[in-house]
């Protein structure tokens, strides 16, 4: 065995990679800001196209830039004809993500490009990659119940035209707001997986539809976005709150971890969740009070289970925990969870590719060589053959 280098530490925890001014996550203190906004005032005051605005291009908006974006929002909303029949085609069991992520690639065959194949970004590419997210999660929602996609409505804010374009109803205000906010809390969070992988990709120099995708494929897991269908699942399998504590005894015997807590960056609760858990209950009032409940007293039951297990390593509420409940109640199902998490963050991601693109240099780390080393070269004829050294031990045995 040959070690060339230190392995920094696994899964790079704690290293400095890249700059940003985007966001800035205070992983003890559970703050979250944007562009030095705190989290918690952009939630109780912003709207996403605000926060777009903020992302994109550096300051909150003045009443007409915002009013100048949602124009631009709305106007690029609609899908291309062929990639909506493209969706038509698709099996109606096919994974939203992955329908999401192959549908955002392909709008690149659908954008005018360079000799070289390349498409330009921009903050225009952006707003297209922002608008059009949503309806193509809608699109796909009511294929695959049999129904035909909607247009999107011009006069409707993104967090309604994603819940009328599923529905064909305007959704109440409560409903609206609870959906804003989420896609406030989502739009951002520093080097996160997949906004890494995102300027991975776009420090090649590979456009901005490039970039997108490879986020996508990164938020899938559900070590990041793909954790909260399985919070529901969870939330289902519980079924009720007095059951939450032998759930949580049962999954963690079984070596499993609890989904929606714990984090990389955060060492106490995750400043989203409040404002998530505050949607849940609010729509669970007006709905079905079940899912908070139960959520609740999961919280509290894998909160104290965990820290029974490493007391002074708190692992709590991330983000994911309250999304399910939250989204549950506005009628978005589990799987696509992920994608409307996508929806949101595509406003993070499209803000760092570009911040990337506007001071690149080409992101390559090294890795520790663990191989082994100085191999003799054995030709083809005498592989495998037990006096040869070098042959594979199984086959000198
Ligand atoms: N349930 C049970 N144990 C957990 C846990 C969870 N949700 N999260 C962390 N742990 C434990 C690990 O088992 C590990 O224990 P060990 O040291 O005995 O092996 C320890 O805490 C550290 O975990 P590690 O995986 O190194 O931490 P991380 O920084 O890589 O983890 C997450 C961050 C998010 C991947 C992790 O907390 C997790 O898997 N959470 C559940 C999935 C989830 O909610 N994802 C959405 C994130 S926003």
């Amino acid at each position: 065995m040959g070690s060339v280098g230190t392995v920094v530490d696994r899964g790079l925890e704690g290293v400095v990679v890249g700059a940003t001014g985007l966001s800035h996550v205070d992983g003890a203190a559970g703050r979250l800001t944007y562009r030095g906004f705190d989290i918690d005032d952009l939630a109780q005051h912003a709207t996403f196209e605000e926060v777009c605005h903020l992302l994109l291009f550096g300051t909150l908006p003045t009443a007409s830039q915002l009013e100048d974006l949602t124009v631009r929002i709305a106007a690029n909303r609609a899908l291309p004809a062929p990639l909506l029949e493209w969706l038509g085609t698709l099996p109606r069991d096919a994974w939203p993500m992955d329908v999401l992520r192959t549908a955002v690639s392909a709008l690149a065959v659908f954008s005018p490009h360079a000799g070289d194949g390349a498409h330009a970004s921009n903050p225009r590419a952006a707003i297209h990659l922002i608008a059009k997210a949503p309806t193509i999660v809608a699109a796909w929602n009511r294929i695959r119940r049999g129904l035909r996609p909607l247009e999107p409505l011009p006069n409707l804010s993104t967090a309604a035209n994603s819940l009328y374009m599923r529905t064909g109803r305007e959704p109440s205000p409560e409903a609206e707001r609870a959906l804003d906010v989420y896609l406030v809390l989502l739009a951002d969070h520093s080097y996160n997986a997949s906004t890494f992988a995102a300027r991975v990709t776009a420090s090649t120099r590979a456009d901005i539809f490039a970039a997108a995708t490879s986020a996508l494929a990164a938020l899938d897991g559900d070590l990041h976005g793909g954790a909260p269908a399985k919070v529901m699942r969870a939330l289902d399998e519980i079924g009720q709150p007095e059951a939450a504590a032998a759930y949580v005894r049962a999954a963690l015997q079984r070596g499993e971890r609890i989904m929606g807590m714990g984090h990389r960056e955060y060492r106490v609760r995750d400043p989203r969740a409040r404002h998530l858990e505050a949607s849940a209950r609010a729509l669970g009032e007006v709905g079905d009070r079940r899912w908070y409940a139960i959520a609740r007293a999961f919280e509290d039951a894998a909160s104290q289970a965990l820290d029974a297990r490493k007391p002074g390593k708190p692992i709590c509420a991330n983000v994911e925990f309250y999304t399910a409940p939250t989204l549950f109640a506005l009628g978005i199902p589990a799987d696509e969870f992920t994608c409307t998490f996508a929806c949101a963050r595509m406003a993070g991601w499209t803000a760092h590719i570009l911040e990337q693109l506007a001071d690149n240099r080409l992101i390559r780390p090294q890795a520790s060589y663990v191989g082994t080393v100085a191999e003799p070269w054995v030709p083809l004829s005498r592989r495998g053959r037990p006096d040869v050294a070098g042959a594979p031990a199984a086959s000198r045995a």
